[in-house]
């Protein structure tokens, strides 16, 4: 298959695309500053750019940009709309332009995160960015053209070890590194559609099967 990764020179894209390509995919890999070709979620013409550049794909993958962290005392409108720009709108415009220039049965997947399910401090944007991701995937999945299919991932703390650990959110279990991106290639390869996988923790891998399950 072809897959187009977004994001992929970032911490988990650097693991993912290695994989893929072990498993005989032919990766092209997009960033903001460098890989094979250069976008800026935050531009739709960026995007439409790189889509014209790369041509068609059987996968779009992203994992890329990131929502700061915010002061909810000091929070506004306008920093939320700054923050939500790439996350969010990015990666629903790389669905929205992508799907024109796709190949037929591609598969679109994104990257969310667990602030769509639990509340911490500082990261308001985060919850608004991951919750409306979760919802784009459920409306898209029954409306992409071509048998196009459309998942997201939501990761907790991604770790290279179980003992990982970020100082603004103490407690919180990581996943691994390499348990999640197994998930981006089951997804890839699979033929799930409108799934929002939870990659909390110990019990992900559970969860993601069952998803499958589920849809054969
Ligand atoms: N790491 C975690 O613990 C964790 C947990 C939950 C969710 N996530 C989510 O998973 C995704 C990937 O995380 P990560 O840790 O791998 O991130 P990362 O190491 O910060 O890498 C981010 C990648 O995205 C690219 N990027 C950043 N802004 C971009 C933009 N505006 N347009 C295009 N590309 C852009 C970067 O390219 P350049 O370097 O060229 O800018 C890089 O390739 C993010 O959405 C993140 O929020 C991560």
């Amino acid at each position: 298959m072809r897959a187009l990764v977004v994001g992929g020179t970032g911490m988990i894209g650097r693991r993912l695309v290695p994989l893929l390509q072990a498993l005989g995919h032919d990766v092209v890999v997009a960033a903001r500053n460098s890989g094979d070709v250069r976008v800026d979620l935050e531009s739709h013409d960026s995007i439409e750019q790189m889509f014209r550049s790369v041509g068609p794909v059987d996968a779009v993958v992203a994992v890329a940009a990131n929502g700061p962290l915010d002061e909810f005392d000091l929070l506004t409108v306008d920093d939320l709309q700054r923050n939500l720009r790439a996350k969010l709108f990015g990666q629903i415009d790389l669905v929205l332009t992508g799907r024109h220039h796709c190949a037929d049965g591609a598969s679109f997947i994104l990257t969310s995160g667990i602030f769509a399910d639990e509340a911490w401090p500082g990261v308001t944007g985060g919850a608004v960015i991951s919750g409306g991701l979760h919802s784009f995937v459920l409306s898209a999945s029954i409306e992409l053209p071509r048998r196009m299919r459309i998942n997201v991932i939501s990761p907790t703390l991604v770790g290279e070890t179980i003992e990982a650990s970020d100082a603004h959110f103490p407690g919180m279990e990581p996943v691994l590194v390499d348990d999640l991106v197994e998930i981006y290639v089951d997804l890839v390869e699979g033929n799930m559609t409108g799934q929002i996988i939870r990659a909390y923790g110990s019990g992900h891998r559970a969860s993601t099967h069952d998803a499958r399950r589920r849809r054969h």
